[in-house]
């Protein structure tokens, strides 16, 4: 949190009040009906939250709201459900059966609807054939898919029979892959035989089988075919989607889950360099997403709502899948490239499905600007009534930008401030009821408790930045971290207050303004934000550690126009190495290759050595300085070798 972000944030006094038109048919109207709720939502929260529960189907009723001991909670009680007959069949039973559920858009244009029937039928065939194939309850399903319909059939027929879903990204390789599975101990992979990216195949099977070999929980990899290229099917454990759905049935009864079995695991990256598989529940993270999107979307019965993320992501579970058809809602969803064929795709999009309400994240916003006006205005966007964005902050000249030439100046904007361990948004407008200024979060949804507070615990006073913290538990939140719990109690619980206290740390710096307006400033641990992806600094580093001329590496972010941050690694090299640009070429692919292509570092520095205290640790935050400015002011007494520092502030990067 640095002096200058807070004093940029603070020159920005831009209050947008809520569009009158749109707050009079809104869900909440007003700052004061808002206020109301929200004051009985923290007053009487075992009331609130079980009004709110008695939207969906239970097979049994919750006995409590909320069994809260520090740090573990247990929400509806008692309750047992099916996630999916609340998202599917309620709808397939209702005069929903022939809505669109689905509207899908491949990336060269072809198109797939699914009606809530029709997705019913899909989840139930799938449901059978998982179980067909061995998958008990409790189960893990590694799920490594493009953005197919499939994906979310997958995922909700693991949901039908009580097993447990784990979505890998499709960006990641097979090293990251085999790693996230072997953690989950996943029984079975489904995947494609490749995924469409900008007109290129990623050969996701080939990436499965070089994962797999070293996975020796996996008894079974089911291919959806897309893109029809020649795989490699080993016989016994590999099976195409399209065959083992023809030798089930099409009746699929839900199964009663208990309101806290596991639903998914989604691993994300913490400090260190093992991911972190954040275990989300059924109940509360069921009434939480439905219950969010309804609300900060303002959600009619005819929209149709376009989320740009992808479903490997938690904004693609919570807001492309579970939300949204919790609420019966059409959703549209893209395979592709925003720029493939041209930058104007995804209003060509919205144009053409009619979209209403529209969610994408900043880096997405600046990548747009950057392209001109030109693309949004060959199209007619006046079917957008709101927009949404996430995942990093927002600079206040972004926002303008989308107000204005996405949204004509006509549409609200929410600014979801949210994670993967919440599972639901937490801090944003209510379009119909909060005044917004650009780059702020604005106010708590229902239920939620933050505070911005010091290292004690004490609360900063007004626009003083600190720590955000959430001082109550949320339906939605995460139980545990996968075989870990100590690292859940101690990453999330222990920071502030001691873990019996119950005041969960983010990870986010974050100040609130005189009105009590929440702004974020971005990570305050070793964890950066790249275009909406985060990774932890330390996986990247210890697969740029792998290589076998490296004897050293820190990575740090550093603020980057579009892409919110910018990776830069500093590498030492064993002796005998030559720093040649060609070593760099060979570091950023070793990245690549263990990680993904979107964790290549954007640029790499090397030194003769990196700046440590006296007790031997990276000073990080000398690097973070370097690579942001070229020199350093901060504090330098605890370092060991103040020349390490001299050499590479001398030195230009290149
Ligand atoms: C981190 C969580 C939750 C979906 C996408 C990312 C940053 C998220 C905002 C926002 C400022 C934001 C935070 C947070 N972040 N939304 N509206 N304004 N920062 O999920 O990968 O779990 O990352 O993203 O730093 O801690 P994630």
């Amino acid at each position: 949190m640095s002096q200058q972000s807070i004093e940029s944030l603070l020159k920005e006094s831009r209050v947008f009040p809520p569009d009158e038109e749109f707050a009079t048919r809104a869900h909440v109207r007003s700052f004061e009906q808002y206020r109301e709720l929200y004051d009985k939502s923290v007053q009487d929260p075992e009331g609130f939250w079980m009004d709110m529960a008695r939207g969906f189907h239970w097979f049994s009723q919750p006995r409590d709201v909320l069994q809260w001991d520090p740090p573990d909670a247990r929400w509806f009680v008692g309750g047992s459900t099916n996630i999916t007959y609340n998202a599917v069949d309620r709808h397939a039973q209702s005069l929903r059966r022939n809505k669109a559920a689905i509207l899908w858009e491949g990336e060269f244009g072809e198109t797939r609807t699914l009606t809530y029937q029709q997705l019913h039928r899909e989840v139930c065939l799938f449901a059978n054939v998982l179980r067909k194939l061995g998958v008990r309850t409790g189960d893990r399903v590694a799920i490594y898919m493009g953005m197919v319909p499939e994906i979310a059939v997958a995922m909700l027929a693991c949901a039908r029979i009580g097993a447990v879903h784990t979505v890998i990204f499709g960006g990641f390789a097979a090293d990251a892959l085999r790693d996230r599975v072997n953690d989950a101990k996943a029984s079975i992979v489904v995947t494609c035989d490749g995924a469409y990216r900008r007109g290129q195949v990623i050969p996701l099977k080939s990436i499965v089988d070089k994962a797999v070999a070293q996975c020796p929980s996996v008894r079974h990899v089911v291919v959806y075919k897309r893109t029809a290229e020649p795989v490699s099917m080993e016989p016994g454990r590999d099976h195409y989607w399209h065959e083992v759905v023809q030798a089930v049935n099409a009746s699929s009864a839900p199964l009663p889950v208990d309101s806290e079995q596991p639903l998914f695991i989604l691993y994300t990256s913490g400090t260190t360099g093992k991911p972190k598989g954040v275990v989300h529940t059924t109940g509360g993270y069921m009434v939480a997403t439905a219950i969010t999107h309804k609300y900060i979307f303002d959600l009619h019965e005819n929209d149709t709502y376009f989320c740009t993320a992808d479903v490997g992501w938690i904004t693609g579970h919570s807001y492309v899948v579970y939300g949204p058809l919790l609420n019966g809602a059409t959703v549209v969803m893209y395979e592709g490239a925003p720029d493939y064929p041209d930058r104007g795709r995804l209003w060509s999009i919205c144009e053409r499905w009619g979209v209403t309400i529209f969610y994408t994240a900043p880096t997405a916003i600046r990548a747009f600007m950057r392209w001109g006006e030109q693309w949004p205005m060959k199209h007619d966007l006046s079917g957008l009534r709101l927009l949404g964005t996430v995942g990093e902050p927002i600079n206040p000249e972004a926002w303008m930008w989308y107000q204005r030439v996405i949204g004509n100046g006509r549409c609200p904007i929410v600014d979801t401030w949210w994670q993967t361990e919440t599972g639901a948004v937490m801090i944003s407008p209510l379009p119909g009821a909060i005044p917004t200024k650009p780059g702020s979060v604005t106010v708590p949804f229902f239920g939620v408790v933050p505070d911005v507070v010091r290292k004690d615990g004490t609360s900063c006073a007004p626009n003083e930045g600190g720590y955000l913290v959430l001082k109550r538990p949320w339906p939605s939140m995460l139980r545990t971290v996968y075989g870990d719990h100590d690292r859940y109690v101690n990453q999330y619980w222990a920071e502030i207050g001691g873990s019996e206290g119950g005041i969960y740390f983010t990870g986010d710096g974050a100040r609130r303004d005189e009105d009590g307006y929440f702004w974020i400033m971005g990570r305050v641990d070793d964890v950066v934000n790249v275009a909406g992806h985060r990774l932890g600094t330390a996986e990247i580093e210890s697969a740029l550690v792998a290589h076998r001329a490296v004897a050293e590496a820190a990575v740090v972010g550093r603020p980057d126009e579009m892409k919110g941050q910018a990776l830069c690694a500093f590498v030492t090299l064993r002796p005998g190495n030559q720093a040649t640009p060609q070593l760099k070429q060979d570091l950023a692919e070793q990245v690549a290759k263990e990680i993904g292509r979107f964790a290549r570092p954007d640029v790499i520095r090397f030194a003769d050595a990196l700046p440590k205290t006296r007790s031997g640790k990276i000073m990080r935050r000398l690097l973070k300085e370097i690579a942001s400015n070229g020199q350093v002011t901060g504090d330098t007494t605890t370092l060991e070798d103040l020349s390490v520092v001299a050499r590479l502030t001398a030195e230009p990067e290149e």
